[in-house]
């Protein structure tokens, strides 16, 4: 077995300007900000409302930011991996189009698509083309353009997401950080819990399904956490028991941001402080595969070589990951 592991050496983030705060929801939708602290805890999400942008102008934004923090020419990226659900055109992918945008030459670009868990997913799978050896400078950028699928008259949904996305850098080290474990999985039985209905090949678009707002996020809210609270601790949990690491040993926890009460609930059965968990819900609500790595940007200064990591995610699919990152560098 080689020893090469994959560890993450820099992050970029981007948010665009607009900020959809909770004042403001209330005006579109019967809600209070009183109701959207408590239920969920998010006060503001910024919204991307520059005509004729997409998801890949914010990656673009991130990785530009991470290409010139982490000193490196475009041309040395071989590998860019995009987890999105809101992608800019059904097809070719958004990381092609991120490619071509900055002229990122010598990469193999594509999508991934599993929603909520889209950075868990892409990281294993970064890390495993880097541990194989073939790849040595991996962009992998959680990107979405939330509010394009988000119905801003279902009260139910739209405080829930906004815009955004983050970019890692991984590359091979022969140190003891980097990916050290993970478990990653699905339950289909999820599927009819959070979708979106039309706009796919079951149901191409038609006036019909325009009609019906069938082009939005559709989710059973209390299934959708009740699972996500489980399966989240669940697998944090195997993993810590399988690599010996107690609670007091844990730097942090990374949680997708979709609930701050799920975000409570998991750190609480992992048996973890409040203050082990990093949380930044309550200014960008849920940006869906972009919340991980946003999570890391905000929080980079934080973070030491060294330090024990768990990255955790559920969402539509059901989709599900949890990964045990040793973080690879000391704040600037
Ligand atoms: O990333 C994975 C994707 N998504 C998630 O992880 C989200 C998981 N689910 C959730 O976060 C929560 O289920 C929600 C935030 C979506 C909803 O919270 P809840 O505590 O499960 O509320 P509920 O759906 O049971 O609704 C409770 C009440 C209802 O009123 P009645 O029937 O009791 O009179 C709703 O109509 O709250 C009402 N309600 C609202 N009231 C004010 C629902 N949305 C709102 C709102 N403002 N925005």
């Amino acid at each position: 077995m080689s020893n090469v592991r994959a560890a993450i050496t820099g992050v970029g983030g981007y948010v665009p300007d607009y900020i959809l705060d909770n004042q403001e929801l209330s005006q579109l939708v019967d809600t209070s900000d009183e109701w959207i602290m408590q239920r969920i805890g998010i006060k503001e999400r910024r919204i991307l409302k520059e005509e004729g942008k997409a998801t890949s102008d914010l990656a673009v934004r991130a990785i530009k930011e991470l290409l010139e923090k982490t000193n490196t020419d475009p041309e040395e990226i071989d590998l860019l991996i995009c987890p999105t659900i809101t992608s800019d055109l059904v097809f070719p992918s958004t990381a092609n189009i991120i490619g071509y945008k900055l002229g990122l030459k010598n990469a193999f670009p594509f999508d991934i698509s599993a929603a909520c868990s889209g950075f868990i997913y892409g990281l294993e799978l970064a890390s495993r083309m880097i541990e194989g050896g073939s790849y040595k400078k991996a962009i992998l950028v959680g990107a979405e353009m939330m509010s394009s699928i988000t119905n801003y008259s279902d009260r139910a949904t739209c405080p829930l997401f906004g815009d955004g996305a983050a970019a890692v850098l991984i590359e091979p080290t022969a140190e003891e950080v980097g990916v050290m474990d993970r478990i990653l999985g699905y339950d289909g039985a999820g599927i009819v819990s959070l979708n979106m209905k039309a706009g796919g090949s079951l149901r191409p678009p038609t006036h019909e399904t325009i009609d019906n707002q069938e082009h939005y996020v559709y989710q059973d809210g209390q299934v959708v956490f009740k699972a996500a609270v489980s399966k989240m601790s669940d697998i944090s949990i195997e993993i810590m028991n399988r690599n010996n690491i107690k609670p007091e040993n844990l730097s942090y926890l990374i949680p997708h941001q979709a609930n701050l009460r799920i975000i409570d609930a998991v750190g609480r059965r992992m048996g973890i402080n409040k203050s082990q968990v990093l949380i930044n819900i309550e200014r960008y609500g849920n940006t869906t595969a972009a919340t991980i790595p946003l999570c890391l940007w905000d929080f980079e200064k934080k973070l030491k070589k060294g330090d024990n990591l768990i990255l955790t995610a559920f969402g539509a699919g059901f989709t599900y990951g949890s990964i045990f990152l040793k973080w690879a560098y000391d704040p600037e």
